[in-house]
Order: structure tokens, then C-alpha cells, then sequence
């Protein structure tokens, strides 16, 4: 009864008892199954003993009805009638109440899965928003299980994913509890519990493991909850809780919200994983056209790849962000693509450049930045390539730009370069030692090189992050 009455609100039950209360003239108790009174209407008596003598000492009858719901007795309801003839009336006085009690016991019932559905749509609503600008799987997958999580309060949750040349499933993302243990569990997809799951592409709670029988993980677990993500109809993985913190059996409703989930996270992986493929390809197809660059003077054969590598140590050690080392690296892969146009007589030349000759390859950052302002996700490197030959003093080439007006990362690009140009063989020079180089380069900081990178670039060299 106690229970009964926390669900349904309070003020609603008291207006109900004080109408029946006044709609038949007497004083009304409502006590649960110990006798304990729980509210009262028409009197002010806080225990049955004094509502008695109260209601005896008004000349009335005081009867008893006890109360059920849902076929339950879950307490008494007293009443102070009128007379003998009154006690005719306290049964459908109580049933009255009954009624009203179940009744509104079903909206508040009704009410509060209400408020759940809409939680959980607007925890959808919102997985799916956050998932729809993802593009790393591991971030996706990190998301999904913090989420998850938070709805359901397990020990461990985690995310197989098909290895499809072992056929196997294998545990690629992993909190809680066991985190450590899970990581790197694999089961074949054909085998117990999870090749079930997996074959009938439907969610499975189990209850008690050691009983079930088809599951053995490594490390101890009484319940399991298992939802299989697929994609394109096709199964790619596995959702799985363990053990609910409080100790219950997961519900109907939580592997409904999980599938829910689980459909979510397929296809935002299958969405990232194109994402990934597309983005491989670019990369491939950068470094294949760094490499045709190269191509056209022999004697600086993977000066591209080898001034990236050293931009994105000078970044990093600039501790500037991951996605800007990476657009680095992608503009030193083709800083010098502007070379395209310049002809190969001139870049392949063994003695010292003519001026004419000089000013022919100085064009090439103003074409390369030409070249790759057709292409959308270029458009902000183009002024790094653009500026990889400014000086810090201003007296570079093309536009005569200096310190700051000059990218940072044109800046990083420009001691790379240089240093690698240095360094490497040419048809008319041999590669200069690194310490001849630095030395060199000292010489020219504040002139051609911003002094931070030189000296960032100089630490990076000192620590042997690169050669
Ligand atoms: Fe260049």
C-alpha cells in the first residue's frame, strides 16, 4: 500500500479521500496491511485507536473494508459511519477508492513509460547526431559504449568486430571492469552463444551463464546481454554487457534500446570505414603523385617524403595539433608539385642555374599552389606551398612576405626543405654533413628561418627523432 500510494501522487489520493469523506459524511482511515495509518479524511486521528474512540465519541459506527489491487490486499480502509445501517455503504466506499487508486496507478504507470520511451528516444536522437559527424570508428565505438553504459550500469561492455579472413570475432573496444582481460578475446563466429547471436542476427540476454553453458569468457560473469550489429545485412559484430551493477536481470526493454543502439553503431562504423578506405585512397594517391615529383629530378628521389617526415617532427615538437601535423605532412608530400611545369632540362641540369634559369624554377610554388587550389580539400594548404620559399627577413619568393604574415607551417616546410636539399647528393655538389648543415642554417636564422622552428627543428635532431 505504501508503495501504492509513493507512485500515484499524493495530493490527488488526499482529494479523492476527502470527496468520498464528505460524499458520505464520514471520517475515512486508510491504513496498510500492519495497520500503520498512511492518510486520513474527515478526522485528524494519526493512529487507529484514537480514530476509533474519535468517531465512537461522534456517535458512530467504525467499519473496516480491506483494500486490494491488482487482486492483492494491500491495506484496510476504516470508516466512521452514521449507524448499522450505514456499514451497508463501506464496501463501495472502499471499491470506490479502489478503483480510483488503480486508475490512477495505470496513468501514473502509463506516465513514467512515457517519460522512458521519450528518454530513450532523445538518447537516440542524440547518439545518432553525434554519430552522424564521426568518422573514426574507434571514437564512434568509444561513444556508443560510454553511452550504453550510462543506460544500462554494467561491469563490462564491449564491441567484437569480424575478423573476416579467421571468421572469427575478435574484441576491439572494451570499458569497464574487465576492460584489461576482454581486450583481445576472440571467439570463432560459428561457436556458442555469440556464433548464435551472430548466425540469427537476433539479441539474446542470458541469465546465468555457468547454467547456459554456451559462453565462456575470460573473466567471471553471471549475466550476459548480446546484440548483434549489422550491416548492409550482413553481421559484422557484437554488442555485449555483462552484469548490471545492481545486481538484476537485464530487461525486455533495455536489449529493445540496445538493437537500437546496436543499429546505430553499424552504421556509423560501415559509414567510417568507407570513410577510412576513401581516405587511404587519397593518401595513396597523394604519395604516388609526391613520387612523380621526384621522378622528375633523379637527384632528389624522395626528397618529399623525407621533408614530410621531418615537418611533422618539428610539428610535434611545436606541440601543434594532430590534424594540423597531418595536413603538414600531406603539403610537404607535395610541396613542390609546382615543379610539374618546370622543364626537366632545368631540373636535371648538373652545373649552376643561368638567372633565367633560376627564375624558371622560382615559379614553381606559385603553380604548385595553382594546381592544388582545383582540388576542394587542398584549399588550406595552398598557401603553405604557396609561402615554402618566403624568408623569415622577407626577402624570399614569391610575394616577399615575412615573420608571421608567413603560414607556420610555410615556416616548418622551409627549414625541412632547405635542410634536406642540404643534406642530400646533387649532381654537382655531394650531401653536406647535418652539423655543416646546421651551421649553415644558424647563419640564416632570423634572415631565411623563423629562430623558434630552426631551434624546435635543432631539438628534434638532438633527441634523434630524426636523421
Ligand atoms: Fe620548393
Amino acid at each position: 500500500m505504501d508503495n501504492l500510494l509513493r507512485n500515484i501522487s499524493r495530493r490527488k489520493i488526499e482529494e479523492a479521500l476527502t470527496n468520498l469523506s464528505v460524499g458520505f459524511g464520514a471520517p475515512l482511515l486508510i491504513l496498510d496491511t500492519q495497520g500503520k495509518v498512511l492518510m486520513s479524511a474527515g478526522s485528524n486521528c494519526r493512529d487507529r485507536k484514537s480514530f476509533n474512540s474519535s468517531a465512537c465519541r461522534g456517535g458512530k459506527l467504525v467499519c473496516s473494508e480491506p483494500l486490494y489491487f491488482k487482486e492483492k490486499k494491500v491495506g484496510m480502509l476504516e470508516m466512521g459511519l452514521e449507524s448499522a445501517n450505514g456499514a451497508e455503504i463501506a464496501p463501495g466506499i472502499a471499491r470506490s477508492l479502489e478503483s480510483f487508486l488503480g486508475l490512477e496507478g495505470e496513468i501514473e504507470n502509463l506516465s513514467s513509460e512515457i517519460v522512458r520511451v521519450y528518454d530513450e528516444l532523445s538518447l537516440i536522437q542524440k547518439i545518432s547526431g553525434m554519430l552522424g559527424n564521426e568518422m573514426n570508428s574507434e571514437r564512434i565505438c568509444q561513444l556508443v559504449l560510454e553511452e550504453a553504459d550510462k543506460i544500462l550500469s554494467v561491469t563490462t561492455l564491449f564491441i567484437m568486430l569480424l575478423d573476416v579472413e579467421r571468421q572469427e570475432l575478435f574484441t576491439r573496444f572494451a570499458i569497464g571492469r574487465d576492460e584489461e582481460s576482454i581486450l583481445g578475446y576472440r571467439v570463432p563466429n560459428t561457436e556458442g552463444l555469440i556464433g548464435h547471436v551472430f548466425r540469427q542476427r537476433e539479441p539474446v540476454t542470458v541469465c546465468d551463464i555457468a547454467i547456459d553453458g554456451r559462453l565462456t569468457l575470460p573473466f567471471p560473469a553471471k549475466s550476459v546481454l548480446c546484440v548483434p550489429l549489422i550491416a548492409d545485412t550482413k553481421p559484422v559484430g557484437m554488442l555485449i554487457a555483462t552484469d548490471k551493477l545492481s545486481g538484476e536481470e537485464f530487461w525486455s526493454q533495455e536489449l529493445q534500446l540496445m538493437g537500437i543502439f546496436a543499429s546505430e553503431v553499424s552504421s556509423a562504423l560501415q559509414k567510417a570505414n568507407l570513410y577510412e578506405d576513401i581516405n587511404k585512397l587519397f593518401l595513396s594517391t597523394v604519395e604516388a603523385l609526391a613520387t612523380a615529383i621526384d621522378a622528375k629530378d633523379p637527384y632528389t628521389y624522395g626528397h618529399s617524403r623525407r621533408v614530410a617526415e621531418l615537418s611533422v617532427a618539428i610539428s610535434n615538437e611545436l606541440g601543434m595539433p594532430k590534424d594540423r601535423v597531418k595536413k603538414l605532412e600531406l603539403a610537404s608530400l607535395l610541396h613542390d608539385i609546382g615543379k610539374i611545369g618546370t622543364p626537366e632540362s632545368i631540373l636535371r641540369k648538373p652545373g649552376v642555374l643561368q638567372p633565367e634559369e633560376y627564375e624558371k624554377i622560382k615559379e614553381h610554388p606559385a603553380k604548385g599552389a595553382e594546381i592544388l587550389s582545383m582540388i576542394a580539400e587542398f584549399k588550406e594548404i595552398v598557401t603553405w606551398i604557396r609561402y615554402h620559399h618566403e624568408w623569415y627577413d622577407g626577402k624570399g619568393y614569391p610575394d616577399g612576405i615575412s615573420a608571421e604574415q608567413i603560414p607556420i607551417e610555410a615556416r616548418i616546410l622551409a627549414v625541412a626543405d632547405s635542410y634536406d636539399a642540404m643534406t642530400s647528393d646533387r649532381p654537382y655538389r655531394k650531401g653536406m654533413p647535418s652539423d655543416t648543415v646546421l651551421n649553415i642554417m644558424e647563419q640564416f636564422s632570423r634572415s631565411q628561418f623563423d629562430p623558434v622552428i630552426l631551434e624546435a627543428f635543432e631539438r628534434c635532431l638532438a633527441q634523434g627523432k630524426v636523421a
